[in-house]
């Protein structure tokens, strides 16, 4: 039978080889398992920390290696280094039982790598490695944090607490701080304009408010009607491109768009994210939610309000857009752990365990 580390390096080598997605993968090999409660918590946390920890894990074996392994070995010597610098396991556990999973030809390789990765203290080249960044990724954090880039970054090397509303549903808080700031009220026709999985849109709902969700992706859609479904929630589902709604000018009193982006604010949900993202994605991303904005503000009636969120810290996806014409900035402060970010809040993931996020809130001139 596959023993935890067994498991961890097959999804390890799916998301390595194939660019499988670490929150996909886990669980559809764990659900193919007959590993108990412990073990399988064991196994995310090798998987998810190994994958975040790629660029250090490879650093502190790179010091050994002297001809590049097959992928498959590569793999398992992160796995190993993971174990050995950053889990809380054995040393004797860490090498011996991933040794093992090694085929008979590699296991001396291995052991000896592993050894000595136990053995020799690291000294870091510098930050991004050490914390397992992209450098573009590090030297844009630094630029946009200063100071808060080293505290932020180490918060998203770890797993998120796991935060549950009164209905059941798990959301992090800072999601749950970005919905109660549209301050949905019974009846208020509210538009959530990227809706999908459906977190903002079922709170909201709370309120006795009209919600209506759209997303661009019929299976996210899905995903949205199903929790509404789970939740009993009160909130009408349609299928639709943000850019271009289907829906009549004027006619929503209030308007949330928690626009898709780079999630750099989120990275500790997304082990594979860091790895995925690239600074063009970021421009394109960009230009998609100022379209994004400019088609929501149609929506909204004089003297409604248009809330716009993202999952990530940078101004270039937030407070770099202009603000929409007939709009005016509301300023006071929305309640949750919020600093101010030019016209806008931003919290980071160190000053309150949340992922970090950005939220402006307009008003539509009467
Ligand atoms: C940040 S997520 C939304 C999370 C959601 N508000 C929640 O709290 O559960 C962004 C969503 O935007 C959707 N999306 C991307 N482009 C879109 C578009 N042009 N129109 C509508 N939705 C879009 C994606 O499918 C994704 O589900």
């Amino acid at each position: 039978m596959a023993t935890a580390r067994g498991v961890a390096w097959h999804a390890l080598q799916r998301i390595d080889q194939q660019g499988a997605y670490a929150n996909l993968v886990v669980p559809g090999l764990l659900a193919g398992s007959r590993l108990d409660e412990r073990d399988r918590g064991f196994v995310t946390e090798l998987v998810y920390g190994t994958t975040r920890m790629r660029r250090a894990c490879d650093a502190l074996v790179d010091r050994f290696v002297m001809k590049e392994p097959a992928p498959e070995i590569r793999t398992l010597l992160r796995l190993g280094a993971y174990q050995l610098a950053f889990a809380d396991v054995a040393t004797h556990a860490a090498v011996g039982e991933t040794v093992e999973l090694a085929p008979k030809r590699s296991r001396g390789f291995v052991n000896a790598i592993l050894r000595n990765v136990s053995r020799a203290p690291m000294i870091w080249p510098d930050e991004a490695t050490e914390l397992s960044y992209p450098q573009w990724m590090a030297v844009l954090l630094h630029a946009e944090l200063g100071d808060d880039a080293r505290p932020a970054m180490e918060r998203m090397n770890r797993p998120p607490p796991v935060t549950v509303r009164d209905d059941g549903y798990t959301q992090d808080r800072a999601s749950q701080w970005v919905a109660a700031s549209v301050r949905a009220r019974r009846d208020d026709r509210v538009l959530d304009v990227c809706a999908a999985p459906g977190g903002k849109a079922t709170a909201m709902a709370g309120s006795g408010a009209h919600v209506v969700a759209t997303d661009l992706a019929p299976a996210r859609a899905g995903l949205v009607h199903a929790n509404v479904k789970k939740l009993g929630a009160r909130v009408d589902v349609v299928c639709a491109d943000g850019t271009a709604p289907p829906f009549a000018p004027a006619t929503f009193d209030k308007v949330l768009l928690d626009a898709p982006c780079s999630g750099l604010g989120a990275l500790r949900r997304r082990p594979d994210a860091r790895w995925r993202i690239t600074p063009g994605d970021i421009d394109e991303l960009a230009s998609l939610q100022r379209r994004l904005i400019d088609a929501s503000a149609e929506l909204v009636r004089p003297g409604g309000v248009l809330v716009y969120s993202v999952c990530t810290v940078t101004a270039v996806e937030s407070v770099d857009h202009p603000v929409p014409a007939g709009f005016e900035v509301i300023d006071d402060e929305p309640a949750g752990t919020w600093r101010r970010f030019r016209h806008g809040w931003r919290v980071l993931p160190h000053d309150d365990d949340t992922d970090g996020m950005v939220l402006i809130r307009y008003r539509r001139q009467a």
